[in-house]
């Protein structure tokens, strides 16, 4: 099992086109699910046109004390593709709420979950923020930054904080430009888990805006998460990983939601 958690420290850095993609092409034969757990309100039933309902508020509301082991799976939503889906509430009001209910129980449950990996969209955070509880009981977190000097800043600084407190944390790029990731690493004394392409066209498609890049699967953007997935899922403390030799260089997102997107 493995529990990836993403967020932002300052601005909109592209950490729920990360959290999408990054599930999607989430290596085979491991079972992904992904949780949209932002408490500024969720984008992800828009963006692929799935309904509120089921997701993190119907789980919240029937579960609060803890889930039985298919509770969670009840309340996932498909994304175009088959990818599993925990959408959470659009309402910044009522995802506070719901998260403040159900952060701990759904770290107890994937804990417990071998052979599922889950990739946790939290949003940004700040301190007080409801999502604490997900994101410090998590295996790790990557905080997604722009690399410019207005976003490095604040993102080191939340990444420090999260160190503070036990958290394995990570900076994430989206693009390398200005700064590149050895240059990140080695001025501000942080680990760098990896570069997502700085990809507008693609991630313009993947969050519901007009426009086509021809087989998504090929784009910068899809590839970079594609690899970062291979490595993250490599690195999973899991006991049983099965092997499975059929499956070998295929990802997730042959099938899931990068082709599912287009349709
Ligand atoms: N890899 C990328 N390359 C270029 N643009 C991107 C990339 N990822 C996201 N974007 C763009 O950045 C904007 C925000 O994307 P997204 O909603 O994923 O960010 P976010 O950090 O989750 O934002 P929020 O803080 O609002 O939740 C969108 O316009 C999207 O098209
Ligand atoms: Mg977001």
């Amino acid at each position: 099992m493995s529990l990836v958690g993403l967020c932002s420290a300052h601005g909109s850095p592209g950490v729920t086109t990360v959290a999408v993609t990054l599930a999607a092409t989430w290596p085979e034969p491991r079972r992904c699910l992904l949780v949209e757990a932002d408490s500024s309100g969720g984008v992800i039933a828009a963006r692929y046109g799935l309904g509120d309902t089921p997701g993190l508020s119907s789980l919240a509301a029937t579960a609060r004390r803890g889930f039985a082991d298919d509770e969670v799976w009840r309340h996932a939503q498909q994304l175009p593709g088959g990818l599993p889906v925990l959408v959470g509430p659009a309402s910044a009001d009522e995802a506070q709420v719901v998260l403040r209910d159900v952060a701990g129980a759904l770290v107890g449950w994937a804990a417990g979950r071998d052979e599922v990996d889950v990739i946790v969209d939290c949003g940004r955070i700040w301190p007080g923020s409801p999502t604490l509880p997900l994101v410090t009981g998590v295996d790790v977190v990557l905080v997604v930054v722009r690399p410019s000097v207005d976003q490095l800043r604040p993102a080191s600084h939340r990444l420090a904080a999260l160190e503070a407190s036990g958290v394995e944390a990570r900076l994430l790029l989206v693009g390398d430009r200005p700064y590149g990731p050895g240059e990140v690493a080695s001025t501000l004394g942080v680990d760098v888990a990896g570069v997502i392409a700085f990809d507008p066209r693609t991630a313009a498609v993947l969050t519901g805006a007009r426009g086509a890049v021809g087989d998504l699967r090929r784009t910068p953007l899809v590839r970079s998460a594609a690899t970062l997935a291979e490595h993250l899922a490599a690195a999973a403390p899991t006991s049983d990983r099965e092997e499975d030799p059929a499956s070998e260089g295929r990802t997730v997102g042959e099938r899931e939601v990068v082709e599912g997107v287009q349709r």
